[in-house]
């Protein structure tokens, strides 16, 4: 029987960078739902923060709590800022390149909510794409593709490893004395959303099952610019640096009207942004657009070469023509609830790191570009406590029955779908008290229906995230709640 040192669930910038950081002697197993490159990292088009200097960490702390509404753990925010500078050369050290300006330096451009520019960037807008095939590429490890996570090995206070079904069906169970979750957030939960496709939310799920304590569940961020009307589940994305470097976002008339809202207009916080546009089209009925009139072309092809090509592919030609844009759901800020070293709460071997954690960094709001600096900085202080602690298993403590799951089952697809619609509608960029209470309602009656173990464990999730939202009576950050 193979015991494992560590199994990293996702390969994100998280659970590659945690592999990237344990030796080659250790054994250690990757698992993927589907391709390595199914994951957030590989779609991340804006950057990821370096604080510039020692001197620029006291205003990249207030940056994050000021967007994070002072919800974030500021012990927390503090580490993450330090360790930013050290995290970051260590990729440039190692062979990542970074953009470069004309003088052949870091290129940092500004995003929204940032007082100075601090976000480095490769290959324009792919910076994800960058990172995930240099992390790839310098994985030591073997990674196990098509294998869904659908059960944590829990007995006690001990992860004995994970129960994977490969290719759908084939039960496999994997011992570890160490589990690192990185599997990400919950993108399919919501109808639109910029997210991976394997991106489910399962393992908060199996969270919620176990009693592994989550926490800000309700903290859902909704980017302001994406283009929705494609019929792809996942939607097209167009970086927050656009407006960092000169997009306006305007309606149908032309009319700029983020200054109605906020003074810092296209800068201001993401949150901010989204609940105008939503409020603003909802008032007017116009439709909402981006435009790059201030770009000249070739610069914005080559500052922005994907998103130029792959609106181009849609019909548009940037910078010239204006794209129609919704808030869309991105990204999660909440999740499991881990301390300072990424450890889960109450556990002696269970790690999670990554938009999964909820290490207290984004508070009510994430900072542009903090989520890849997360992912890499608290998965280097998860291997480190693990390596510290040298915790091991013994597997035939782990007495319970393993069962066999069915994955999917033929009512799944249209309560998927439906689920989807109800958390856009009833648990998005604007809420009411009872709209949430309907919510739970229906999501009780999905999870009493003959269905599949994924689904099961979605509705769970989608379940812990309506009940935090009823639990805060206030609004705060990107839980907006709405008197009626
Ligand atoms: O707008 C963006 O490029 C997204 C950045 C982020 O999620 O931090």
């Amino acid at each position: 029987m193979t015991i494992y040192d560590y199994i990293i669930i996702g390969t994100g910038i998280a659970g590659l960078n945690a592999a990237r950081m344990i030796s080659s002697d250790k054994k250690v197993l990757i698992v993927c739902k589907q391709s390595p490159w199914e994951c957030n990292t590989f779609l991340a088009q804006g950057g990821i923060v370096r604080a510039r200097d020692k001197d620029d960490i006291p205003s990249h702390v207030h940056d994050t709590m000021e967007a994070g509404a002072y919800l974030n753990d500021i012990n927390a925010v503090q580490l993450l800022s330090e360790k930013s500078i050290e995290s970051v050369d260590d990729l440039i050290e190692n062979g990542f390149n970074f953009d470069k300006n004309n003088i052949g330096e870091l290129a940092f451009t500004k995003e929204a909510a940032h007082s100075t520019s601090r976000i480095l960037h490769a290959d324009g807008d792919a910076t994800g794409r960058e990172l995930h095939m240099f992390l790839l590429q310098n994985c030591p490890h073997e990674v196990m593709t098509a294998s869904i996570v659908i059960d944590l090995l829990i007995e006690n206070t001990i992860c004995y490893g994970v129960h994977v079904l490969q290719n759908n069906d084939k039960d496999k169970i994997i011992y570890a004395h160490n589990t690192i979750i990185a599997s990400g957030g919950v993108g399919s939960i919501y109808k639109y959303h910029t997210n991976s496709v394997t991106i489910s939310g399962d393992i908060q799920g199996i969270c919620v099952e176990k009693g592994i304590m989550l926490q800000d569940m309700e903290m859902m961020q909704f980017h302001p610019t994406v283009f929705v009307d494609s019929q792809n589940a996942r939607k097209q994305l167009l970086t927050e640096a656009l407006r960092g470097e000169g997009a306006i976002i305007e309606d149908e008339h032309g009319y700029a009207f983020l200054g109605d809202y906020h003074k810092d207009k296209e800068l201001a916080p993401r949150d901010v942004v989204s609940r105008a546009i939503f409020d603003y089209s909802k008032r007017t009925g116009s439709k909402v657009y981006i435009s790059f009139y201030n770009f000249e072309k070739n610069n914005f092809k080559q500052r922005f070469p994907n998103i130029y090509k792959d609106l181009k592919e849609i019909g548009f030609d940037l910078p010239y023509e204006r794209v129609p844009i919704s808030p869309a759901f991105h990204y999660s800020m909440g999740g499991i609830k881990v301390d300072l070293n990424s450890k889960v709460s109450g556990f002696s071997n269970l790690y999670a790191v990554g938009e999964v954690a909820s290490t207290g960094v984004h508070g009510a709001n994430r900072l542009a570009s903090n989520s890849l600096l997360e992912g890499l900085v608290f998965s280097k202080l998860a291997i480190d406590e693990s390596l510290k602690i040298n915790f091991k298993i013994n597997n035939n403590d782990y007495k319970k029955v393993i069962p066999h799951y069915i994955l999917k089952k033929q009512k799944d697809k249209a309560i998927k779908d439906a689920l989807r619609n109800l958390m856009w509608i009833n648990v998005g960029i604007v809420r009411t008290r009872q709209e949430l209470i309907d919510a739970l309602e229906e999501i009780e009656i999905y999870l009493k229906e003959d269905i599949g173990r994924l689904l099961y464990l979605r509705l769970l999730t989608a379940k812990s995230i309506v009940t935090s939202a009823i639990e805060r009576k206030s609004s705060i950050g990107a839980h907006y709640i709405k008197e009626r």
